[in-house]
Formats: structure tokens, C-alpha cells, sequence
């Protein structure tokens, strides 16, 4: 249970992932990816620069290492092409070449903008990331989905883009905030919602060691979504099909980020997303009610969010229509037909997304 290894379509290894409790191990992930005489560049945002980017950058240069901090404010505001533009500027100023590394230090915004300037820097340097957030270590630090915000749009800009590897320290989740931990939780419990009955009774058993941060538990829990989420991305890398249902909850969920101008977190909208789902799966009579209740059960047990304020009819339907998932007219909706087994439906009408959007507000 320490390790994973991506692997392309044709069964290529490409990366490996390491689930470990501290940061030691990452010295000696990086001798192993030869790149001994390399500069480092640690990009992170403010808050974990401050928390583990300064130790860490210490860290390497005592391991003899060439390696420079670059930090940004927190938050999605900093998710955008400006964001990179410093971050090209800082590389340039350093002298990085083609043979140097990055390596993303932190949440979903920071590795998806350190492996979009990776995947663009000199046309592509390598990057490793190094995920500090519950929802960037079984979520967006795999699977090589790397960009950037674009005006008023999400991951507008980006490229498919894989990393060298991933080194997550499973113990850094003890230093989240209960809500991003939370937040985080949201991506975890769809795995077991789309995928895997057994996991989402793992999850509902083993509730108070997780909330209550249990090593063992929280690194069993890291490895299992992982495993969901590797086996879905390796079979299905640039979305063509499976991965679509990594997007459970998503539509409708984007659409309330969206509209409340980002001040819910990804993950929570994610949570109130998943539960109107699941109510349009019962509308659509593929998903019984007994398990509509269940999932917002699960949700509600860990003190995941449920409700969101009003939305008006039009504003929710037009940027669930906007949304990148969409399909000519109709949307391309993420659908149970029992907890574990998710699937696409491009039949979903207005009138059903609105009345499945009652059941969170
Ligand atoms: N977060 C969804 C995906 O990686 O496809």
C-alpha cells in the first residue's frame, strides 16, 4: 500500500505514485527519477510555501540540490494565465532548461498551474507532484488533467500533461482546515458512489477514524480512491468516454461554484452536486429513492454540505448548459443506476435538472 504505478493505454508504465507519511521519502524519489544534478523549482502558493515550501526547499538544497522557491496567493483567484506568466518569468530568471524540474507543492490549484507551465515551459519540462490537499491526492494530482481558469471559465485552458511522479504524505492531511478536509471528502465518497459498493461501505464503517485523521485509515482511504481513480484514467486518459464519470456531481456542482462566484469550495459543490444527481437519477427512474437517501445520508454524516442558497431558473440552466461536459443541446449528465455503478445520459431535459436542483436548496 505504499506505492502505485500509471500506466499508459498500451500498458507503458508512466509514473509512479508514493503514499508515505512524512516528506523524507522524496529525496529519494527524486535520485530515482535522475535528477541529481538538476535545479528544483518548488512552486506552492502562500499558505503551504509558508507551511512545508520553505522546509522542503531547505530540505533539497541540504541534499545537494539546486532548488528555488516560487510562491503565488492562495486560492482559485490565482488560477490564471498571469499566475503562469510569473512563474515563466521566475523560471527564466533562474535559468531553468529543458532538463529542470518543477515541482507542485500543494492543492488543486497548484498543481494543475504548475503542470500546465510544465507541460508549456521550453515545450514541456518534467514536474512531480506533491499533493498536500485531500482533494489533489486522490483527484487532480493523477490522471494528467493540468490548467488554467480563463475569464469567466473554469480549466479553460489547459493540456493533457503527466507528471514524473507523485510523492503524497498522507500525515499532511492533519494539517488541513476541517472544511477543506471536508471539501476533499466529496471526491473521495464519489468513488465509491460511481464505482465501488465495497468502498462506500468502507467509507460509511470506518466514518469516525477518518474524521478523527487515523494514519492507517486516511492512507487505506488515499490508496482505495486512488486505485478507483488510476484504473478509470488509464483506461480512459483524455476523456473520451469512462473518465466522464470522474464528473459526477459536476455539472450542476460547477454551475453553483459558478454562480456563488467561487466562495463555495470545488469539493463542497461537488457534495451538493452529487446529491442532485443522484435525485435526477431517481427522476429519471434508474436510481431507487432508498438510495438517492443514502448517498445524501453519507454526505450529511460527515458534516458535507447539502443545501446551497437559491439559484434562479434561467442563471442554473444556462451555466449547466455553458458547461465544458455539454453536448450540442442536451447535457451529458453522470447518472446512478446504483451506488457503485454510475453511467452517461445525454436525455436529461430542463424541467428535470430544475426539479432535481429543489432537492439542495
Ligand atoms: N477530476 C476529474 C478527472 O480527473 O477526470
Amino acid at each position: 500500500m505504499n506505492e502505485l504505478i500509471v500506466h499508459d493505454t498500451d500498458n507503458t508504465p508512466i509514473y509512479r505514485i508514493l503514499l508515505e507519511e512524512s516528506f523524507e521519502g522524496l529525496v529519494p524519489l527524486l535520485h530515482s527519477l535522475d535528477v541529481s544534478n538538476r535545479k528544483l523549482c518548488v512552486v506552492s502558493d502562500s499558505v503551504v510555501g509558508e507551511l512545508y515550501g520553505k522546509t522542503i526547499c531547505e530540505m533539497l538544497k541540504e541534499a545537494g540540490f539546486f532548488s528555488v522557491l516560487f510562491t503565488f496567493p492562495a486560492g482559485e483567484a490565482s488560477k490564471n494565465l498571469s499566475t503562469v506568466e510569473g512563474l515563466y518569468d521566475f523560471l527564466i530568471a533562474n535559468s531553468f532548461d529543458r532538463n529542470d524540474v518543477l515541482l507542485a507543492l500543494g492543492g488543486g490549484v497548484t498543481g494543475d498551474l504548475t503542470g500546465f507551465a510544465a507541460a508549456t515551459y521550453l515545450r514541456g519540462i518534467r514536474f512531480v507532484g506533491i499533493p498536500t490537499s485531500l482533494l489533489s491526492m486522490v483527484d487532480s494530482s493523477i490522471g494528467g488533467k493540468t490548467g488554467v481558469d480563463f475569464k469567466a471559465y473554469k480549466n479553460m485552458v489547459g493540456a493533457f500533461y503527466q507528471p514524473s511522479a507523485v510523492y503524497i504524505n498522507v500525515n499532511a492531511l492533519k494539517t488541513l482546515s476541517e472544511r477543506e478536509f471536508l471539501a476533499g471528502m466529496g471526491e473521495v465518497v464519489k468513488h465509491g458512489f460511481i464505482r465501488d459498493f465495497g468502498y462506500y461501505t468502507f467509507l460509511k464503517e470506518q466514518r469516525e477514524r477518518i474524521l478523527g485523521k487515523d494514519t492507517e485509515t486516511l492512507r487505506s482511504m488515499v490508496y482505495r480512491s486512488l486505485c478507483i481513480k488510476k484504473a478509470v484514467v488509464e483506461r480512459d486518459p483524455k476523456e473520451r468516454g469512462e473518465r466522464a464519470l470522474l464528473n459526477f456531481g459536476h455539472t450542476i456542482g460547477h454551475a453553483v461554484e459558478k454562480l456563488s462566484n467561487f466562495s463555495m469550495l470545488h469539493g463542497e459543490c461537488v457534495s451538493v452536486g452529487m446529491i442532485a444527481a443522484a435525485e435526477l437519477s431517481v427522476l429519471r427512474g434508474t436510481l431507487s429513492k432508498e438510495d438517492a437517501s443514502r448517498i445524501r445520508e453519507m454526505l450529511s454524516s460527515y458534516g458535507m454540505r447539502t443545501k446551497v442558497p437559491a439559484l434562479g431558473r434561467e442563471d442554473l440552466l444556462s451555466v449547466c448548459h455553458r458547461d465544458k461536459k455539454s453536448d450540442g443541446s442536451k447535457i451529458k449528465f453522470i447518472l446512478l443506476d446504483s451506488i457503485g455503478n454510475a453511467f452517461i445520459d445525454s436525455e436529461v431535459s430542463d424541467e428535470e435538472i430544475w426539479t432535481a436542483f429543489q432537492a439542495i436548496i
